[in-house]
């Protein structure tokens, strides 16, 4: 069994949409009971909202469910029980890696398993008001991090 923890500021945009994207892939090969699949932001500045309408607007319109969800702030013990944090912009990641113990070999970026398109952050919508081309990055990346952990993680 792998914990993967997707990481933004808000917990409302970027990682939600990473989150139900990665539990549709999973459900669709039938990985369900190999990953637990989470989100968090570093902020915490909505904890307890739902997501941004348009993560849920673009996550509906493809078909992807996205039940119950509560937007929460990163804390040690997630990190903890965690086997990879993906974080989804440089902010993130220096965040994680100061803030909280023992993620240094844990924690990876996002737009690393999605180079060709040229990315080194996934924008973020709640400024870019763009959620396709969040949605193009996160899909391809959560594709690629799928294969990264089948294959590097023997025993799951
Ligand atoms: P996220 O986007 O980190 O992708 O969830 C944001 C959401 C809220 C804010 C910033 C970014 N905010 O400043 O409230």
């Amino acid at each position: 069994m792998k914990k993967i923890t997707f990481v933004c500021l808000g917990n409302i945009c970027r990682s939600p949409m990473a989150e139900f994207v990665m539990k549709d892939l999973i459900k669709k090969k039938n990985l369900q009971n190999k990953f637990i699949i989470t989100s968090a932001g570093t902020s915490g500045e909505h904890d307890g909202e739902g997501m941004h309408f348009g993560t849920k607007n673009k996550l509906t319109n493809l078909n992807i469910e996205h039940q119950n969800f509560v937007s929460k702030k990163l804390t040690q013990k997630l990190c903890d029980e965690s086997d990879f944090i993906i974080t989804m912009d440089n902010s993130n990641f220096n965040n994680v890696l100061k803030n909280f113990k023992n993620t240094q070999n844990k924690l990876l970026k996002m737009t690393d398993f999605a180079s060709e398109l040229g990315y080194n952050e996934v924008p973020d919508p709640w400024y870019s008001g763009n959620f396709d081309e969040t949605y193009k990055i996160i899909s391809l990346a959560c594709n690629n991090l799928l294969d990264y952990i089948l294959k590097e993680s023997k025993t799951i």
